[in-house]
């Protein structure tokens, strides 16, 4: 995965555990960056030991690390060059949503080695949104949990996830319910 996503985990891990948590898990992962560059490809595995040895270092469940660092993303990515995207994506999850494929196409301009997730909206009511995840990659349904509370919360609405039905031998991707719940 591209460089900023690692520097987004590096940034949350130290902001929430200090420096020195983040060289521990560093060198339990066997990293040896001193940084990562946003715009620069990486393998996907220099991620995932990232996050296990994280999981380790700070003895915290990995699908937790991974629902915060999907809530921190939204943040981060505020604060980014390509706020403007999120932005622009729309007002409410019921706009947001549907645009998430385009969002990332549009991303594949600057990031042109983008290997994207793939999400539709497969019922949109004002009590709920059912939305399909699609990817290649293992493991990250909590991230996307995560990533949707984030976006609820950036547009200050609140919401529950339930987790339909998870990627493995029976389903190809995973299948979320987000519901809409009084404050
Ligand atoms: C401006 C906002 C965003 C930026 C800059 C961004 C950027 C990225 C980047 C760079 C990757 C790594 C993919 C790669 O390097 O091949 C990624 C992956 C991903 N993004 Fe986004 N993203 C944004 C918003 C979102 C939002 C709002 C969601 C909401 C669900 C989302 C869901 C994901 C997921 C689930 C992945 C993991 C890859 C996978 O599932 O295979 N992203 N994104």
């Amino acid at each position: 995965m591209y460089g900023m996503v690692n520097r987004a985990l590096q940034e949350l891990i130290v902001q929430e555990h200090g420096e020195a948590a983040w060289q521990r898990i560093k060198s339990q992962a066997g990293v040896s960056h001193e940084e990562f560059s946003s715009m620069a490809p990486y393998d996907d595995k220099i991620t995932y030991d990232l996050a296990i040895a994280a999981s380790a270092v700070l003895d915290a469940p990995l699908d937790l690390l991974l629902d915060a660092f999907g809530r921190f993303w939204v943040q981060f990515a505020q604060r980014s060059s390509y706020a403007i995207l999120l932005e622009q994506a729309g007002k409410d999850l019921h706009e947001i949503l549907p645009m998430l494929n385009e969002l990332h196409t549009r991303l594949a301009l600057s990031f042109p080695e983008l290997q994207p997730p793939s999400f539709e909206v497969l019922e949109d009511t004002p009590e709920h949104i059912l939305l399909r995840y699609e990817t290649f990659r293992p493991a990250l349904a909590p991230f996307v949990i995560g990533l949707l509370h984030g976006l609820a919360e950036m547009v200050k609405t609140p919401i529950e996830v339930d987790h339909l039905e998870a990627k493995g031998e029976e389903h190809d991707a995973d299948l979320f319910r987000i519901r809409f719940v009084a404050a």
